[in-house]
């Protein structure tokens, strides 16, 4: 049996009951399934493959900031998928992982010259440019390696995309990528550039976009841009359109995948270049929950709380932008319900996984699971509290394999230095 699901009144992933695995590996603890991830990619991948001609397939760069544990790279690098990075330390995870570097893009509006530097040296696909600054920083740093840096720059679209007001990056006002008026001075300062090749463009207008006409949006925009700079004598042989694909979490209606493949087919296709895509959430976010147990039932006059041993430095998404994590008992699930704020034990009243939030009626010492937990889950977690990063383990039909340990106090403060004044 794939992916999470019920036998028996208990919770399972794959075929391994999540109780056996607390029992294992205790709890807080990251629970992924390898087929969930293996058939997200597959119907992307099939989507694409339906839709579009053979010779335009896009490479599926999946962006690793949404869940970067090394064997997760590794099942996505052996399904075929290319990566998205925004630093030196997820292109040092990939390239470990076993990603050609010619399948790797890297993305961000602060590249550092140690990043830069590494991602030239190992041959990476493109870097996708955000800012006119960046072309002078990126020329000065291929010079003196002498290499040439293929570069495309990321298109502001004005365009508003994400599920939440954090995480949508395509609207003016954000931070990221290169206004439509400004993107052919950055094609003409490339041009005087010996180290610096511009090729294309990039978008990506946010994450967990369930207004999936805003995609038709912007991609409306390209051709019109592309045309243009091309008739000025510019190059633009790759487009690269992001990610942003929403999951579902509680009862959203899902983007239809066939339907925006076809709106790539028809509106960036005829543009004859090479397709990039940066999935991150899509692959990963369903195939993944967060194990835990409760720790009290506190009832005070006003509410009752289920206090789990998960935080919000373990999973910071309800805390960061409101979101919704369905929260579950592992066992004997058949109960009725009750009102609950369900929290975490770290100091912060923001410590909240949900408030007014009907659950089966709970106990001190029972397991309990947040749904959904695969993307920007681990990877955003933090050391709070001191509090010890939790354990990640994969599930394969009825292996379950440790793929990340629970982290020991000893690695989380054991650099810690006494200054000799204080001594
Ligand atoms: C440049 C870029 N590409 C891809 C992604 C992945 O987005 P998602 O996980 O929503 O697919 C992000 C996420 O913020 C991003 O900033």
């Amino acid at each position: 049996m794939s992916g999470f699901h019920e036998k028996n009144n208990a919770l399972y992933a794959e075929d391994v009951a999540l109780s056996d695995i607390a029992a294992e590996y205790g709890t807080p603890t990251y629970v992924y399934s390898r087929a969930v991830i293996t058939t997200q990619y597959e119907k992307l991948a099939g989507a694409m493959a339906k839709a579009m001609p053979k010779s335009r397939q896009p490479l599926l760069c999946y962006a690793c900031k949404a869940n970067s544990n090394i064997a997760v790279l590794n099942l996505l690098q052996k399904l075929g998928s290319g990566l998205e990075v925004v630093s030196e330390g997820e292109m040092r995870r990939g390239l470990k992982a076993g990603f050609d570097a010619n399948k790797i893009v890297s993305t961000g509006v602060g590249k550092q010259d140690s990043e830069i530097a590494f991602g030239l040296k190992e041959g990476i696909h493109q870097f996708n440019v955000e800012s006119i600054p960046e072309i002078y920083h990126i020329q000065k740093i291929a010079s003196e390696l002498n290499i040439v840096a293929k570069i495309v720059f990321r298109l502001n679209p004005d365009v508003s995309g994400g599920g939440h007001h954090k995480i949508s990056t395509g609207r003016k006002r954000d931070k990221f990528g290169i206004s439509i008026e400004r993107v052919a001075e950055g094609f003409n300062i490339a041009k005087e550039m010996s180290h610096v090749e511009a090729v294309g463009l990039s978008m990506h207008i946010g994450s967990q976009v369930f207004n999936v006409q805003s995609f038709r949006e912007a991609f409306e925009k390209l051709p019109n841009i592309v045309h243009d700079l091309r008739a000025a004598g510019h190059k633009v042989e790759r487009l690269d359109i992001g990610g942003g694909f929403p999951i579902i979490y509680n009862d959203e209606q899902l983007l239809d995948l066939d339907a925006y493949a076809q709106w790539v087919n028809e509106i960036i296709v005829p543009l004859e270049t090479e397709i990039i895509m940066e999935p991150g959430r899509y692959m990963v976010g369903n195939s993944g929950v967060l194990l835990s147990k409760s720790i009290h039932i506190k009832e005070t006059q006003d509410r009752s709380f289920v206090v789990l041993d998960a935080a919000m430095n373990d999973l910071i998404r309800p805390t960061l932008y409101e979101a919704y994590h369905g929260i579950e008992p592992v066992e004997n699930r058949q109960r009725t319900h009750k009102l609950y704020d369900i929290v975490g034990p770290v100091c912060e009243t923001g410590d909240t996984f949900a408030t007014d939030r009907s659950m089966a009626e709970m106990q001190a010492g029972e397991l309990a699971v947040i749904k959904s937990a695969g993307a920007y889950g681990f990877c955003m977690s933090s050391n709070y509290n001191t509090r010890p990063l939790p354990a990640e383990v994969m599930v394969d039909g009825d292996m379950v394999s440790l793929i990340r340990p629970r982290q020991s106090y000893e690695d989380i403060f054991g650099g810690d230095i006494v200054p000799d004044f204080l001594k």
